[in-house]
């Protein structure tokens, strides 16, 4: 039975994607992640006991380990999601972003070309490399614009979408140039388990039960698209069964809704579910503070394309998706004490200051 590669399945949406795909295939999952301050095992520790799942921890930029784990174990797909991932600490420091979304990216396709051109004729034509984008390379909408299609002009604000543009302009040119089998998905902002709290909605949620500060930047009414993470591993499963080579798919779930709205939601939600000990809503802790530098206003994804052409809808509606959200958070309390480690709370101070 042939195997997948997945990268950064230690991360939120790549563990996701992990669990997902070994409760619904035969097939093993080696899992690439280096373990950053993203990465968290715990995150796969009901898989302990699975052989079909194999964690490596190592960077995708050592191109030789890389090339190494694809000749040993021969997979069928490579599914990319190792990136930095944050747009705050991409501000503060975009160093990271160049190498491990740049460079590592590139060292991966090298990696994966080199791999893919030594394989028989059959393997080599059902071989698929599927590179995990965002909705973000597409710059920002104004409040009337049409939703972003695959056609859309790239116009990376912040130096996380400028990379991860970048990585995608790469993966676009292996295939055009080599004829590498790639897929490539462009997501809106997803939520769930395991995400981690530096992010709007985790860091709400988590914020909000300790009694802390809600942190809304400038106005609060830019809008993002979201998704519940399930759905997006979902998506990703689809693409690489059916999406055809060297093309681009769009994701998301028609849910555009500005954050002080998601944030207020959030709050309603925690008052039903864990009320405060003083009966006041948790929405008295929200704080308007200073706005993110180049603040992308508006994203929304039109995921016509990928329903059309391969009948993938999202199962979760934003109200059911946010709901299980919360609750996932308020029944792991340890996931949550756990990667609230000495340099999460560092992140915190340096971005929020008193705020936090
Ligand atoms: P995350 O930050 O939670 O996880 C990233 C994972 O990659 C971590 O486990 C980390 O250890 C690993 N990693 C980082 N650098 C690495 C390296 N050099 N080598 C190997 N592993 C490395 O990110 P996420 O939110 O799960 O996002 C996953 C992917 O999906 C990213 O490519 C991101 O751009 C994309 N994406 C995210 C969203 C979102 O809303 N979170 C939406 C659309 C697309
Ligand atoms: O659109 C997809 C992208 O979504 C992914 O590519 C990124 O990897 C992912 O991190 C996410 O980026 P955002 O910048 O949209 O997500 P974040 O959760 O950081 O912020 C969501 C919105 O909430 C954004 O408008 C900024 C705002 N925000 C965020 C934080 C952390 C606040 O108002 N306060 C906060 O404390």
């Amino acid at each position: 039975m042939s195997k997948i590669l997945v990268t950064g399945g230690a991360g939120f949406i790549g563990s996701n994607f992990v669990l997902d795909w070994r409760a619904a295939s035969s097939q093993a999952v080696v899992n690439v992640d280096a373990l950053t301050y993203a990465g968290n095992l715990e995150n796969l520790s009901s898989l302990a006991d699975d052989p079909d799942h194999i964690f490596v921890q190592a960077d995708i930029a050592d191109s030789e380990r890389i090339s190494t784990l694809l000749q040993q174990h021969q997979p069928s797909a490579v599914v990319h999601f190792a990136a930095e991932s944050h747009v705050d600490r991409s501000i503060h420091g975009p160093e990271a972003f160049i190498q491990t979304n740049i460079v590592g990216t590139f060292r991966l396709l090298e990696a994966v070309r080199s791999y893919w051109s030594s394989l028989a004729a059959e393997r080599k034509s059902s071989f698929r490399y599927l590179h995990v984008s965002t909705d973000e390379v597409y710059g920002s909408l104004a409040p009337s614009a049409a939703a972003f299609t695959e056609k859309h002009t790239y116009e990376p604000n912040s130096p996380y979408s400028a990379s991860k543009a970048a990585s995608d302009h790469l993966v676009r040119a292996y295939h055009h140039t080599y004829g590498l089998p790639t897929l490539t998905t462009n997501c809106s902002n997803n939520y769930g388990p395991y995400h981690f709290p530096e992010k709007l909605i985790p860091l709400m949620i988590v914020n909000a039960l300790a009694g802390k500060h809600l942190p809304v930047y400038g106005d609060g009414m830019q809008i993002r698209d979201w998704l519940y993470v399930k759905d997006h591993c979902s998506a990703i499963r689809r693409v690489l069964e059916a999406g055809r080579p060297g093309e681009v798919y769009n994701i998301g779930g028609w849910n555009e809704k500005p954050n002080i709205e998601i944030v207020k939601t959030i709050c309603a939600l925690l008052d039903e579910l864990r009320p405060r000990a003083d009966g006041k809503s948790y929405s008295t802790q929200i704080t308007y503070v200073q706005d993110r530098p180049g603040h992308d206003r508006r994203y929304a994804i039109d995921a016509s394309k990928i329903h059309q052409e391969l009948g993938w809808k999202p199962a979760d509606t934003f109200d059911s998706g946010i709901r299980k959200t919360v609750q996932w958070y308020l029944d792991n309390p340890d996931w949550v004490a756990h990667v609230q480690s000495g340099s999460y709370r560092d992140w915190l101070q340096k971005q929020y200051k008193d705020a936090a």
